[in-house]
C-alpha cells in the first residue's frame, strides 16, 4: 500500500500552534509536529468514535492497553504488564510530576544540553538545582562524557533523559545508553526516560528503551512515551508513562495533585490505532523522513554555505550551527530575512546562541520552499 506524504494541507487558519505564531508570509518550521497528516487508520478510528455521540470522561481499557504492550513487545522486545501504563495528557506533564513526586528539596536534577527547553526548565518549576552536562562533539557524533555525568549524579535526585534526542536527533546505542543507566544505578538516582520521538530512527537503527536494559534499570525508571510524534496526533495531548515499580507507579499517580487529568477518548481511540494498525504507514513515514533528511543534509552542505548539520539519527528536527555565519541572532535573521520560522538554539541551551533547529517533518515542497527561502537570504545579505 502507498501512503501520501506529499500533499501540503494548508494549516493557516485551523489554529495550529506551528502556524499561528508568525504572519502568514513566515514558512513555520519550528515547534516539533509535523505538516503531514496522520495515518488513516488514526483518522477514520477516530470518525467511529465520533458516531458513537458521546464523549464523556474516558479510561484506558484494555484494548489500549494490549495494543501498546504488544507494540513495545514487537518493537523493542520489552515485555510489559497492561497495568504498568498510566495515561496522561502530555510527556512535559509527566516528567514534571515525576519531578514533583520523587526529588527532594536541594537534589539536583541532571539533564543533558543542548535539551528541549521545557526539559531544562522543569527542575525550576519544583524550585530544585539543574545541573547541566553538556555533550561532547566527535567526529560529527553527540556522546556523553561519562566522567562528568557521574560527578553530576553524586546527589542528584534525577536524571532527565531525552532519546531519541531533542534537538540533536541523537539515536543512544546500547552501550552509551547502558553506561547512562549504570550511572545513575550507581548513585540511586531515578531515571525519568522521555521517549516521545521512539519510532523514529533512520538508517535501520533501533530504539532501545532504557528500562529495556535490565530489570534492575526497569525498577530506578519511569518511561514516557506517546503517539503523539510519530502518528502526528500531539493535538489530542494524550500519553503514557511505563513504570514497572508498583511503588513508584502510585506515588507518581499521586503526584497528579488535581493538575493533571485523565486523557480524552479521542486521544485514546487515536492510540489504539497507531500502536494496532499503523505498522506500514509508520514504516513509509520513516523513510520519507529519512529522505527529507538526506536531501536537508545534501542541500545545507552544497546551498547554505556557513551552516553546518550533522545528520540525525531520528526524530524529525535538524540541528544547525550557524556559527560561521557570524551572525548576531540567526533564528532572528531567517525569520526576518528568510521568512522562515525556526527555532532558537539558546532555548536549547545556554552556549547554543549560535544555532537553530529545523523541523523537516513536512512535504518535500515545503522543505524545499524553506531552503530555497534561506539559500536566497543568505545569498543576498
Ligand atoms: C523530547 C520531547 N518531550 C516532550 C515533548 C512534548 O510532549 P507533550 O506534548 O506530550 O507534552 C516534546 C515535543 O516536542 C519533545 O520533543
Amino acid at each position: 500500500m502507498s501512503f501520501d506524504f506529499d500533499t501540503i494541507h494548508p494549516r493557516l487558519g485551523t489554529g495550529s500552534t506551528k502556524w499561528n505564531r508568525y504572519p502568514p508570509d513566515v514558512l513555520p518550521m519550528w515547534i516539533a509536529d509535523m505538516d503531514i497528516a496522520a495515518p488513516p487508520a488514526v483518522l477514520q478510528a477516530l470518525r467511529e468514535r465520533l458516531d458513537q455521540q458521546i464523549l464523556g470522561y474516558s479510561v484506558a481499557g484494555p484494548d489500549v492497553r494490549d495494543a501498546i504492550v504488544a507494540d513495545l513487545w514487537n518493537k523493542y522486545a520489552w515485555r510489559v504488564q497492561p497495568q504498568d501504563l498510566l495515561f496522561l495528557p502530555g510527556v512535559e506533564p509527566g516528567f514534571n510530576m515525576a519531578l514533583h513526586a520523587f526529588v527532594q528539596p536541594d537534589q539536583p536534577v541532571v539533564l543533558q544540553t543542548p535539551n528541549y527547553r521545557p526539559i531544562r526548565l522543569a527542575p525550576g518549576h519544583w524550585n530544585l538545582p539543574k545541573i547541566e552536562v553538556p555533550f561532547e562533539l566527535l567526529d560529527g557524533e553527540y556522546l556523553t562524557p561519562l566522567p562528568a555525568l557521574r560527578d553530576a549524579l553524586a546527589g542528584a535526585g534525577a536524571f532527565l533523559l531525552s532519546n531519541p534526542h531533542n534537538p540533536m536527533g541523537k539515536v543512544f546505542p546500547r552501550e552509551e545508553l547502558l553506561a547512562v543507566a549504570n550511572a545513575c544505578l550507581e548513585q540511586g538516582t531515578l531515571i525519568i526516560s522521555d521517549e516521545i520521538h521512539a519510532e523514529l530512527c533512520f538508517d535501520g537503527r533501533r530504539h532501545i528503551p532504557t528500562a529495556s536494559l535490565s530489570d534492575e534499570i526497569a525498577q530506578r525508571t519511569i518511561t514516557l512515551m506517546s503517539a503523539s510524534k510519530a502518528y502526528n496526533v500531539a493535538g489530542l495531548k494524550t500519553c503514557f508513562a511505563v513504570i514497572q515499580n508498583a511503588e513508584i507507579r502510585e506515588r507518581f499517580n499521586n503526584a497528579r495533585c488535581g493538575m493533571v487529568d485523565s486523557v480524552s477518548p479521542l486521544g485514546l481511540e487515536a492510540t489504539r490505532a497507531a500502536y494496532s494498525q499503523c505498522g506500514e504507514w509508520l514504516d513509509a513515514l520513516k523513510h520519507y523522513l529519512q529522505a527529507n533528511r538526506d536531501y536537508l543534509l545534501e542541500a545545507v552542505q552544497t546551498r547554505l554555505p556557513g551552516v553546518v548539520m550533522h545528520a540525525p539519527q531520528g526524530t524529525f528536527l535538524a540541528w544547525l550551527d550557524c556559527s560561521a555565519l557570524g551572525l548576531d541572532d540567526p533564528q532572528q535573521f531567517f525569520l526576518e530575512q528568510a521568512k522562515v520560522g525556526l527555532s532558537a538554539g539558546i532555548e536549547f541551551g545556554d552556549d547554543s546562541q549560535q544555532f537553530v533547529r529545523l523541523n523537516f517533518g513536512c512535504p518535500r515542497a515545503l522543505l524545499e520552499e524553506g531552503l530555497q527561502r534561506m539559500e536566497r537570504a543568505l545569498r543576498t545579505r
